[in-house]
């Protein structure tokens, strides 16, 4: 660290799509007003972070940082910050809540108007980034980045959580296990008794899974492509296991037949707009909802039939679960402490900052549901 408040650390740099990140030193200015500093402890990669690195048809920014699903604990405290102090430990917040506008005031919804999902590479205030290497800008994701050392956040895109939570563990709450709680609690508000099917048995899709069971579903069918998943699926919740490949029929007509008339519930966990229309065809007419979370890939348009909607059914989405992320996140912390959630079930590799590639290339085949990426001390 210079005298200048500038930290120069490693970070993961992303140079261009697809291309394999590489660490170097990077300098990361202080935080400036109503930022903080963190030092990251533990980040988890997520399907999110890989489809921004491949895919063609988000922004290309590069060179950048990845990284959302992270812990750690702040460094410095830019000016006008009161709400943390340093060594607190925290979460990253993707998508922030700034408490003030109209929809943070509102009981309606989690996205915030100020601090809403980033996808230009900037941070919210200034539309700069707070990462250089000689003095060239290192774009940001998310305004996040956590596949670095130190980040520097929004003091609104972090919250503060239990001190004697186990950071290596409750980093997957940044993101994919409390976006699949919440799409199963808070958006669907699955009840008791109800039948389900889940698209994607990733750890998103498998969240939904144990929130749906939490809730008492009777049936949670868990459809995946991946046959590698149907013992992992049975442990979080799922009871019936369908590998396309297994069935002549198509898979909503399979669902139809086997719970006579389609789900309560589907939820579309894949990052495929077409599983999205497939979704819709299998959950019930007259109340049949279907929740759509992934981030797709390619071909980002929905294309459904009008008579789906016409029969009753209902399309909706959501970011992080529906909870407004200040708010909500530190009961799920506690929720993990008091041992009536699942969180280590999810993480099927360790990796040290240096294998982060690995983890990468793990998601891009398909052996994975979370590498837990450990910072260095
Ligand atoms: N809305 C949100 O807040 C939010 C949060 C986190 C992740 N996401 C998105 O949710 C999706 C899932 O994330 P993840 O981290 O669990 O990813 P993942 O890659 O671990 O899981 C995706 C699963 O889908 C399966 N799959 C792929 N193609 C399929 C198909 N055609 N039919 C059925 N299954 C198929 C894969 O085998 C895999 O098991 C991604 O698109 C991710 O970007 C959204
Ligand atoms: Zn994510
Ligand atoms: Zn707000």
């Amino acid at each position: 660290m210079t005298s200048s408040g500038i930290i120069t650390c490693k970070a993961a740099v992303a140079w261009a799509s697809g291309e394999p990140l590489v660490i170097e030193e990077v300098e990361l200015s202080p935080p400036q007003p109503m930022e903080i500093r963190i030092k990251v402890v533990s980040t988890s990669l997520c399907r999110s972070d890989v489809t921004a690195w491949l895919s063609q048809a988000q922004p290309q920014v590069f060179p950048r940082i990845f990284g959302h699903e992270a812990s750690g604990i702040i460094e410095s405290l830019g000016e006008g910050v009161t709400e943390f102090e340093i060594g607190d430990h925290v979460l990253t917040l993707f998508t922030g809540e700034c408490t003030k506008c109209r929809h943070c005031l509102s009981g309606k919804t989690n996205i915030c108007q100020t601090l809403g999902l980033e996808r230009q590479g900037v941070m919210h205030s200034d539309k700069k980034t707070r990462f250089s290497i000689k003095g060239k800008p290192v774009y940001h994701y998310c305004a996040v980045s956590s596949f670095s050392e130190y980040t520097v956040v929004h003091s609104g895109c972090a919250v503060k959580i239990s001190p004697t939570a186990p950071l290596d563990k409750i980093c997957l709450l940044s993101c994919g296990v409390a976006a699949g709680l919440g799409a199963a609690w808070k958006v669907a508000n699955i009840s008791q008794g109800s039948t389900v099917v889940v698209f994607g048995l990733g750890t998103v899709g498998l969240s939904v899974a144990q929130g749906a069971k939490m809730r008492g579903a009777s049936r949670i069918i868990g459809v995946d492509t991946n046959p590698e998943k149907s013992e992992i699926a049975k442990a979080f919740g799922v009871t019936d296991f369908l590998y396309p490949s297994d069935h002549d029929e198509p898979i909503p007509q399979v669902i139809n037949r086997i719970t006579e008339g389609g789900t309560d519930y589907a939820f579309e966990c894949v990052g495929d707009t077409g599983m999205v229309t497939t979704a819709l065809q299998s959950c019930c007419t007259g109340w049949g909802l279907t929740v759509t979370l992934g981030v797709p890939m390619e071909k980002p348009e929905i294309t459904a039939h009008y008579g789906l909607f016409l029969s009753g059914k209902t399309l909706t989405g959501s970011l992080f679960g529906g909870w407004k992320p200040k708010s909500d996140l530190p009961s799920l912390v506690d929720m993990y402490l008091r041992k009536e959630i699942e969180i280590d079930n999810y993480i099927t590799h360790n990796l040290k900052f240096e294998d982060i590639n690995e983890a990468f290339e793990l998601m891009r085949r398909g052996k994975c549901l979370r590498c837990v990426i450990h910072m260095p001390n």
